[in-house]
């Protein structure tokens, strides 16, 4: 691929700089790179090699295997409060909450959290560790969530933090339905961490990396999960009457290279609720 007089532009070069890549080469944007894996399995097996205490690690908080600082949890909730625009008002529906580290922090904002799992070890440690007044912690896994902890009252805004990496298309789907079910699709959702197809190669940044990459897609244990593309989350979230709103990492964080946050508003969020039609555009 050249340019117009034959010598090779930026983008030719950003081109064959994926071609390069081994399986990263696809296209320069895929619309989303699934890798199956077990991660419920690897999800309960994670205390076994983290102790009591050991929050970040828990929950692969870590950068170059060491437990990340106080700083890079606070820009994760600066980010969190920002795009939820969270207040003493709302009920927080924390999907994925893990150990509940962002849990706990967040109750301290909010009127009532509830933090969902599917890692019984894990909500066994935010029940001991992250417990306060306004918080609840469920067993159990996103695309079944009952309504009962919500006593009538359901949620205001729902987080997924830095988890969205562990659905794959229909995943996302079947929770987006949980979400419709739970809350009729009425209220704001925000994914943060989602890993940006389109930046796979700065994450597998050296042939080793890549080397390692090629492996472990091979025997099913890719590090990340699902890489998504922004095409097919508008898409998506489209369907079920949401407008995502991309937004860039904090250039402090140290994964603000490889991955965004996104908020998926209910598009006609303005209406009052008698005004407001039918959410979901499923089947249209
Ligand atoms: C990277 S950790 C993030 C934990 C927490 N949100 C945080 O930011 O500290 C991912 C969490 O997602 C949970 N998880 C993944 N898929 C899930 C699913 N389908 N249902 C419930 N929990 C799930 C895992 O058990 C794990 O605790």
């Amino acid at each position: 691929m050249t340019g117009a007089l034959g010598a090779k532009t930026d983008e030719d070069s950003m081109a064959d700089q994926a071609i390069n890549q081994g399986a990263i080469r696809a296209t320069m944007s895929p619309r989303i790179v699934e890798h199956p894996r077990d991660w419920q399995s690897h999800w309960s097996a994670r205390l076994q090699v983290c102790g009591e205490t050991e929050f970040m690690r828990q929950v692969e908080r870590t950068y170059g295997g060491e437990s990340a600082d106080e700083e890079q949890l606070n820009l994760v909730l600066e980010a969190v409060i920002d795009g939820l625009t969270l207040s003493e008002r709302d009920i927080l529906l924390d999907v994925c909450c893990g150990n509940g580290l962002v849990t706990r922090r967040l109750s301290a904002i909010c009127r009532r959290v509830v933090g969902v799992d599917y890692s019984a070890g894990l909500i066994e440690i935010a029940k001991r560790h992250h417990s306060a007044g306004n918080v609840a912690y469920l067993c159990g896994p996103a695309d079944r969530i009952a309504s009962e902890p919500w006593e009538g009252e359901a949620p205001t805004k729902t987080l997924m933090c830095d988890s969205l990496q562990h659905f794959d298309e229909s995943g996302l789907r079947d929770f987006l339905l949980t979400m419709e079910r739970l809350t009729g699709g009425n209220s704001p959702i925000l994914f943060t961490g989602v890993p940006d197809a389109s930046k796979m190669s700065a994450f597998y940044n050296t042939e080793e990396r890549r080397a390692d990459y090629e492996r472990r897609k091979q025997n099913g244990t890719e590090a990340i999960g699902t890489w998504y593309g922004r095409e097919l989350l508008i898409e998506v979230l489209g369907e079920f009457g949401y407008e995502p709103e991309f937004r860039k990492q904090d250039s402090r964080r140290f994964t603000a290279h490889y991955r965004f946050d996104v908020v998926a508003r209910p598009i006609d969020d303005e209406l009052p609720d008698k005004a407001r039609p039918r959410r979901s555009r499923r089947g249209m």
